[in-house]
């Protein structure tokens, strides 16, 4: 059986900016930042205004930002007053339809003084360079999923590094996890309800590459010059010719993406994490390959992965966008286990002949959740439902995981360096 939100995944993003396009046409979505601003911070004398810049008017960039506008709309003080994209076309029509001032790079946006937080939703190798130029220009940070790109363990440190010196509100865009029953979960799991865990398990199982062969070509003709900055789209990719497919569609590429591991797995991987409350890891082994889907991509199809903790638990993560029966993401304690039972929440139940609680944690948020819980952060000061430190633990074991996969070894957590090893 598959578990539903598993499967409400990033590739859903064409089928939102078709909503978000009908909604910015249809009449108050499209209100003006300052507008906005104003207009909710009359509502709300007492909420200073917040004001956005948007790096990245793609798919998710565009969704985000209609969910923002939501926001603003239910009375939230929050609009953009910039955006951002190294791609001209998308560029002029977001910041025009968000009536926000437009900025070719992310590096001028965060100088600009009318933004006080950014979104970034450029794609996954440019996420890392994004939110050190913002944390470090003192904004306020919601990075999409996943925070960094596989093979940029030591520019993640850096960021990781950097947020935790400058205290930035720093929110990773694994929206699932801002339902209160990961935390509450988390919490009993602490205090012992299910004993010592020992294992867990959790996937991500699709049927058909709609997120990477799907994406669109806006345009077959497009190059890099005056409206395209390619240079800036590789980050510190391998440097390769450019291709309309490379860009528009880059999750096909190992060279910007990691495929469905890195692509879906922060998912489904964040929110167990929130509940077992793990750490670092100590070995990662991961298996895969390209057994479906082809024609010139590079990331792998079908990817499966191990995490040991130090002194447990062992986590799978399994997952293949060929098939979409998935398996169940399961908390294995020494006296009873929690299993995630989709919309009617997570599960408690003891084992044969232990003391452990059977009752259900209920389910009761969305995605507009996530970046309001982002904004009252901003406003408080206090950590998001997925901050850098757990956006970080999940990380780490991805990025283990893509190196051992592609090298064919162990991967190996040495904790006092902080360092991968493949053995
Ligand atoms: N949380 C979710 O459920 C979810 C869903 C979809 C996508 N995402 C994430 O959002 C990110 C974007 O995905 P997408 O589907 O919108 O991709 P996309 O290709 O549609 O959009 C990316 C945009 O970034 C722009 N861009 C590229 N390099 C840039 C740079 N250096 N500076 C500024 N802009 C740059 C591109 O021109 C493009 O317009 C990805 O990291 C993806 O993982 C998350």
């Amino acid at each position: 059986m598959s578990e539903k939100p598993e499967n409400r995944n990033p590739s859903t993003t064409r089928r939102d900016r078709r909503s978000f396009l009908l909604a910015l046409g249809a009449g108050p979505a499209g209100l003006s930042a300052a507008r906005a601003v104003a207009a909710q911070g009359s509502r709300s004398p007492e909420k200073k205004p917040i004001r956005l810049g948007l790096i990245g008017c793609g798919g998710r960039g565009n969704y985000l930002a209609q969910k923002v506008l939501a926001l603003a709309e239910e009375g939230e003080p929050v609009g953009f007053t910039a955006a951002c994209d190294i791609y001209q076309p998308r560029l002029e029509r977001t910041a025009t339809r968000l009536k926000a001032k437009e900025y070719k790079s992310a590096a001028d946006l965060v100088r600009d003084r009318n933004v006080d937080a950014v979104i970034i939703a450029t794609p996954d190798r440019v996420h890392v360079y994004n939110a050190l130029e913002a944390v470090r220009a003192s904004k306020d940070v919601y990075c999409e999923k996943p925070l960094s790109h596989w093979a940029q363990f030591e520019k993640l440190k850096e960021l990781v590094r950097e947020v935790r010196a400058r205290g930035t509100v720093f929110q990773v865009g694994a929206q699932w996890v801002s339902d209160p029953m990961w935390a509450r979960a988390a919490k009993e799991i602490r205090e012992g309800a299910i004993g010592k865990v020992v294992h867990a398990q959790t996937g991500y199982f699709r049927h058909g590459d709609q997120g990477e062969r799907g994406m669109k070509i806006d345009d077959p003709n497009a190059r890099p010059g005056v409206g395209l900055d390619w240079e800036a789209f590789q980050a510190d990719a391998p440097r390769r010719p450019f291709s309309v497919s490379r860009f528009f569609q880059w999750r096909l590429y190992l060279d910007y993406s990691g495929g469905p591991a890195t692509d879906l797995y922060p998912h489904p991987m964040t929110r167990l994490f929130k509940a077992l409350g793990v750490g670092l890891p100590k070995k990662v082994v991961a298996l895969g390959g390209r057994y479906v889907y082809d024609g010139g991509r590079t990331v792998p199809d079908t990817f499966d992965l191990i995490i040991e903790y130090p002194e447990g638990p062992n986590v799978a993560v399994l997952g293949t966008i060929a098939n979409n029966t998935g398996i169940e993401t399961v908390i294995r304690g020494t006296k009873g286990t929690v299993a995630y039972t989709g919309d009617a929440g997570l599960a408690f139940s003891p084992q044969p002949g232990e003391d452990a609680p059977r009752r259900t944690i209920r389910t009761d948020r969305t995605v507009a959740e996530h970046l309001a819980n982002f904004l009252q952060s901003i406003r408080t000061r206090e950590k998001p439902a997925c901050d850098i430190e757990l956006g970080y633990r999940v990380q780490v074991p991805l990025i283990m995981a893509m190196l051992s996969q592609i090298e064919g070894k162990v991967a190996v957590f040495d904790a006092d360096k902080e360092e991968i090893h493949l053995v």
